[in-house]
């Protein structure tokens, strides 16, 4: 019994210690009214928020969190995106958006977002479309 309480005890204190040291980065929390902004000035371009008649760049966001990359019907995407079998969450979406021609080689939209806030927002947003 002592054995093992102090095992663990070593144990939390080890990680106390040590995984702070390792750990990723405190994952950024979205801010969605600021990912809105961020959406309005940097995407809103290429990207309507729901199917409609107005043809942009990009396709539609409406459901793109929880989605499977590249099946929006009616739009063209690059073989890539079509390929790929991701699926939008958090983590897909976070790669994609920090610079899309180096995550996804071939894809062919090529805005970054390398700051992490900004990606934080613009996917706390996406979740609500
Ligand atoms: C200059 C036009 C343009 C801008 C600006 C742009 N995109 Fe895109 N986006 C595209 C195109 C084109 C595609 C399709 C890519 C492909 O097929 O490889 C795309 C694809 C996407 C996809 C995948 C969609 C799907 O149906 O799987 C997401 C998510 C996305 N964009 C988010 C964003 C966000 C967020 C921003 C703003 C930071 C943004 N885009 C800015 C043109 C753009």
């Amino acid at each position: 019994m002592m054995t093992i309480s102090r095992l663990i005890l070593s144990g939390l204190i080890f990680g106390a210690l040590v995984l702070p040291g390792v750990a990723p980065a405190q994952p950024v929390i979205g801010n969605a009214d600021a990912g809105q902004k961020t959406f309005e000035a940097r995407c809103a371009t290429c990207h309507a928020l729901e199917p409609g008649r107005a043809k942009k760049k990009g396709p539609h966001m409406q459901g793109i969190f929880g989605r499977t990359a590249g099946t929006q019907k009616g739009f063209r995407y690059s073989k890539t995106m079509r390929q790929s079998a991701l699926v939008w969450d958090a983590y897909t979406l976070d790669n994609y958006l920090y610079d899309p021609p180096h995550t996804m080689k071939g894809t062919s939209m090529v805005l970054k977002t390398p700051e992490p806030k900004d990606r934080a927002d613009l996917i706390a947003y996406l979740k609500t479309l």
